[in-house]
């Protein structure tokens, strides 16, 4: 067992430890190991060593990815001498004390969204984060580094769109009908929610970092079970199915209507059960002088409404947002050659090594405090769903 001395990272390297072997294991592991590649770093990363729940299943895990050692102890992953950062890629239940154990060890943390699965998780992971000086935190939040997105921003900042009025947000799946098991995104008790903190949180940030505007509060919202019951998955592996079913305790769908601190209104969508739409993550911004549209079913564009331009000449403009002037475009390949959904992985790898090694970034990086924000809306949509009335954030914050 490796020293349970407190660690102070040491700049020559980004040591990483991650925790989670499934989806986001994947994506992280691409994405530690690419942002090498894509980008010059002055702290290079490191896959030191990743934590999985079964031994055979995390030792090729490891293998195929290039980590250079797996444990099934997770603990043992944090305290390893060679880690300076953690990536928290596991169930939203164990986030908290994952995230807790790693910066009490004075590691910084990288923590999938949403933040916690509750909102007194969230908070405890930004004392926590307050108490640890010395560390960083920062949060999943991946399509922030869409191109796309990230000029939706520039062009919200330049005041291109002016006021904004309205905001627009819609996150739509289709993979949570009646023959999906009851897995842990079924369970309250790990995921604190359904579709609402798996997708909502992603379009509020989303809405919140383009705009650089933040909500106040929640005016009305629904959610709702549409499949009360599942059929039961193996408790070893989580997803093979076994006889019997449960209750499904989570939504599988969520709306709200929110106010902006600007005056701006917004209405988000999040649903599981969106037949025929896979990935359909939408967010349409409407103002004064003109409107941003974008749909990572088309992630490379972005869609511009200039409404300074004379009438005749007025419509909307499709901006394929892959030239090198265009954010993290110049990283990867010439013009139109596309990028995909990994490249948003690799390009908040690439940031959080040069936010650690103080070189500038493109855009802003969310950490614990940043994204308990998201998490106190997320709360206050439930909140007036289930209370049905208006919930402010600040009374979510203030619990
Ligand atoms: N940023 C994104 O776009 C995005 C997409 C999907 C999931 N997520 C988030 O990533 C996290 C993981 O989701 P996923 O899709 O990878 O899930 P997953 O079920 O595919 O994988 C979870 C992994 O966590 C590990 N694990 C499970 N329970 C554990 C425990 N109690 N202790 C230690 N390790 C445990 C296992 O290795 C498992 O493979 C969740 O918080 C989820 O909300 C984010």
């Amino acid at each position: 067992m490796a020293s349970t001395r407190r660690h102070t990272p040491t700049a020559r390297h980004l040591g990483v430890a991650m925790l989670g072997t499934g989806f986001m294991g994947r994506a992280h592991s691409n994405a530690w190991l690419a942002a090498n590649r894509f980008f010059d770093l002055s702290l290079p990363i490191s896959l030191e060593v990743v934590a999985g729940i079964d031994a055979a299943e995390s030792h090729d895990f490891g293998k195929r990815w290039g980590w250079k050692q797996s444990t099934v102890c997770w603990q043992e992953a944090i305290l390893n001498p060679s880690v300076t950062l953690v990536d928290v890629a596991t169930p939203n239940d164990v986030h908290c004390e994952h995230a807790i154990a790693a910066l009490e060890a004075g590691r910084h943390v990288a923590c999938e969204k949403p933040l916690a699965g509750t909102l007194s998780d969230a908070k405890q992971m930004v004392a926590a984060a307050k108490r640890a000086k010395k560390c960083r935190t920062f949060v999943w939040f991946n399509y922030r580094r869409c191109p796309a997105v990230a000029l939706a921003r520039q062009l919200v900042q330049e005041g291109r769109l002016g006021r904004i009025f309205h905001i627009r947000a819609a996150y739509l799946q289709d993979w949570g009908g009646p023959s999906t098991p009851l897995l842990w995104r079924f369970q309250r008790s790990k995921a604190g929610s359904g579709a609402h903190g798996d997708l909502n949180a992603h379009i509020v940030d989303m809405a919140r970092f383009i705009t650089s505007d933040d909500i106040t509060e929640v005016v009305g919202a629904m959610a709702e079970t549409f499949v009360k019951e599942r059929d039961l998955v193996d408790a070893t592996d989580g997803h093979s199915r076994r006889k019997g079913k449960g209750k499904s305790t989570v939504d599988d769908a969520a709306l709200f209507l929110a106010r902006f601190k600007s005056g701006a209104v917004a209405s988000f969508e999040a649903s599981r059960v969106a037949t025929g739409n896979k990935n359909c993550n939408t967010i349409e911004i409407n103002g004064e002088h003109g409107s941003v549209s974008f749909d990572f079913e088309r992630m490379n564009e972005l869609r511009w409404w200039d409404n300074t331009v004379d009438a005749t000449r007025r419509g909307w403009t499709t901006i394929h947002c892959t030239e090198s002037v265009h954010p993290y475009a110049g990283n990867y390949w010439p013009a139109a050659h596309s990028l995909g959904y990994e490249h948003g992985h690799t390009s908040m790898a690439a940031e959080i090594s040069k936010s650690l090694s103080n070189e500038p970034i493109v855009a802003p990086l969310p950490d614990f405090a940043d994204a308990l924000i998201t998490q106190a809306v997320l709360e206050a949509a439930m909140r007036a769903a289930r209370e049905r009335r208006p919930v402010s954030v600040r009374e979510c914050l203030a619990d």
